[in-house]
């Protein structure tokens, strides 16, 4: 249907989970979905879709970074008509008040990618949708979880060369966690009057040099899909 994407019109559901990594699309769908079927593989970026809860539901992979994520989200919503996107990845932390599996969940996210220069002279404030926000928040609440809620960043770069001090002016100014996706994704929500929202678990501090451990890393995944899954129930 598109060079990047096989699926028929109608195989994807309103909402989709977007993982980066596309054996985490697929394990999302083996361990959660019932009914799971793969509508995407070609490049090997797979999407699924199944049910949760009773609910149907999707998962697509995105790649890394921003030009992979919105070739795949602007077909979504452009050509499979996706309402709701729920990004759910890892961050590296740019705060001391996150710690290693902590919640993020996105309100804004700055970037220095090209695709935002298109709002020059402006500076574009990429946004959440506040219902997925706000529903997040609470289920997290409920579950225990410590979770923060502000402003991140999408940066083009991981490699940066002078670690957290590289973000500049942006560590005093509240910034949460660096990632490489969200704002791209905001954009391209709010441009096809879609809901988006970026969950993401800090897996790495960049202040402190902690590190998430291989088994804390999937139970902390496991637990933010499946918040993310029981937002989707009410998206
Ligand atoms: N930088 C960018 N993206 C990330 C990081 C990071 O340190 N950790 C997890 N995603």
């Amino acid at each position: 249907m598109t060079p990047h994407n096989e699926a028929q019109k109608g195989d994807y559901a309103e909402t989709v989970l977007l993982p980066g990594d596309p054996l985490r699309a697929k394990w999302i769908a083996e361990t959660f979905f019932d009914a799971p079927r793969q509508v995407n593989g070609v490049r090997n970026c797979l999407g699924y879709t199944g049910t949760w809860k009773g609910k149907p539901v999707s998962v697509q992979a995105t790649g890394m970074g921003q030009p992979s994520l919105a070739i795949y989200v602007h077909e979504l919503l452009d050509i499979y008509g996706v309402k709701n996107l729920i990004r759910v990845g890892t961050c590296g932390g740019l705060s001391a008040k996150v710690k290693v599996r902590d919640l993020v969940i996105a309100m804004t996210a700055a970037t220095d990618s090209a695709m935002n220069q298109i709002f020059a002279p402006y500076q574009y404030a990429p946004f959440a949708d506040y219902d997925l926000l706000a529903a997040s928040v609470n289920l997290a609440r409920d579950r225990g979880f410590t979770s923060h809620v502000g402003s991140i960043v999408s940066s083009d770069v991981f490699y940066v060369p002078d670690g957290a001090k590289s973000y500049g002016a942006l560590l005093d100014h509240g910034i949460l966690a660096v990632e490489m996706e969200a704002a791209a994704l905001y954009t391209l929500a709010a441009r096809f009057d879609a809901k988006a929202l970026a969950i993401c678990t800090m897996t790495d501090c960049l202040i402190t040099g902690d590190q998430i451990d291989s088994s804390q890393r999937q139970s902390s995944l496991h637990e933010m899909v499946e918040l993310a899954l029981d937002v989707a129930l009410d998206a």
